[in-house]
């Protein structure tokens, strides 16, 4: 009985450790300037906007208030008629904030104080209208007793283009001033907006084959075809069209980061030097070849959980060629199976030059 209680116990700890692993790496990589935290907030004391600034204090991201064409009255009771009409007859209102470039985030706080258990009607309006295809949403809320309510199941349902809607955050509209630590907790256990990943691509540090430093943000403002190579592999004589690529588009803005990697086959043996010799001699490559490093697993180099962490890039390198091509602003656009199409690669490269 003792050891079937201790059994369970343990299992459950295992659960929760897991549990918290995972969700560590589920962590959204943002960066600042693509944050927008939208609220509306109607009230003398502003509980949804000062959450809202603490939100955009913590983040970085831009404010933005919701402001509907016809403000609802300044009295408590005759507010209370109008919202309760609105929600009632599922009516939108029409807002007077400038057209948002959605274009230009990725993650949208929006903000609203529960109104009748539900999202207030310019948070919804808000929603209603926004082009959320790809993003990440996540809503917040203040309320006075109630508490969450239906308020985050109701914004989910007019976010339901949204690629991802994080789990809402309620805090009673007393207390959201004493609520810092635990809103900024809240963000923090979704969000990683850290020094990274607010550099994104131009925040890592190489070290070339023969022991330079390389700056992935030397690199800044160019196409980068990003490769994991390896000598010994059905793929090597990839190396003569990857040359090909440097000789006809370095001109013209492409950068090649080739890096040497025995993790599949071991088909990358040698030293740095034995390598570099054995590429320059055999495929008269002139681009730059970085040490031989690890792509997947505990010792891999940050970049690669960068470039593995992106949208439509995810996943494990299953082999020796895989490729990553950054544009010019430093967005990964694009990975490339070993066995992928060089010549679909290379129209790829050219249209982003
Ligand atoms: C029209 C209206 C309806 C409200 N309905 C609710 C409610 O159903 N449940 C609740 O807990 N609080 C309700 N409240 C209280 C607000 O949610 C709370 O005071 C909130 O913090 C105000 O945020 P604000 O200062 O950003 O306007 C309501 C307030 C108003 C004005």
């Amino acid at each position: 009985m003792l050891f079937r209680a201790m059994l369970v116990f343990a299992l459950s700890a295992f659960a929760v450790i897991s549990a918290s692993a995972a969700d560590a790496a589920k962590k959204v990589p943002v960066k600042s300037a693509r944050i927008l935290v939208a609220y509306y907030s109607w009230s003398e004391s502003g509980n949804t906007k000062y959450f809202a600034e603490q939100i955009q204090k913590a983040t970085g991201g831009k404010l933005m208030e919701i402001k509907p064409k016809n403000a609802y009255p300044k009295d408590y009771n005759a507010c209370l008629a109008q919202a309760q009409k609105e929600i009632r007859g599922g009516i939108h209102p029409e807002l007077t904030n400038a057209p948002v470039d959605f274009k230009q985030y990725d993650v949208i706080f929006i903000g609203s104080p529960n109104w009748f258990g539900t999202i207030a009607p310019p948070a919804a309006s808000f929603l209603a209208s926004a082009d959320l295809t790809g993003k990440t949403v996540i809503p917040f809320f203040t309320y006075g007793s109630g508490g969450m309510q239906n308020c985050e199941r109701d914004a989910k349902k007019l976010a339901e283009k949204a690629a991802a809607v994080l789990p809402a955050k309620a805090i009673r509209g007393a207390s959201v001033r004493e609520a810092d630590k635990e809103i900024a907790d809240w963000i923090g256990s979704m969000l990683d907006i850290s020094k990274e990943a607010e550099a994104g691509f131009y925040g890592f540090t190489l070290k070339s084959w023969d022991g330079k430093e390389v700056k992935t943000s030397d690199f800044k403002g160019k196409v980068v075809l990003v490769v994991n190579t390896a000598t010994r592999c059905g793929f090597t004589p990839q190396y003569s069209r990857i040359e090909k690529l440097y000789k006809d588009y370095h001109d013209k803005g492409l950068e090649i980061i080739d890096i040497p990697c025995n993790q599949f086959g071991s088909q990358a043996p040698g030293s740095d030097e034995e390598i570099h010799t054995f590429c320059t001699s055999s495929y008269s490559t002139t681009f730059p070849q970085m040490t031989k490093s690890d792509v997947n697993g505990d010792k891999q180099i940050p970049l690669y959980k960068f470039l593995k962490a992106q949208k439509g890039t995810e996943g494990d390198i299953r082999w020796n060629f895989t490729k990553f091509v950054i544009d010019r602003k430093g967005d990964v656009v694009k990975r490339f199976e070993p066995a992928g199409s060089m010549d679909e690669l290379e129209s790829l490269i050219k249209s982003l030059l």
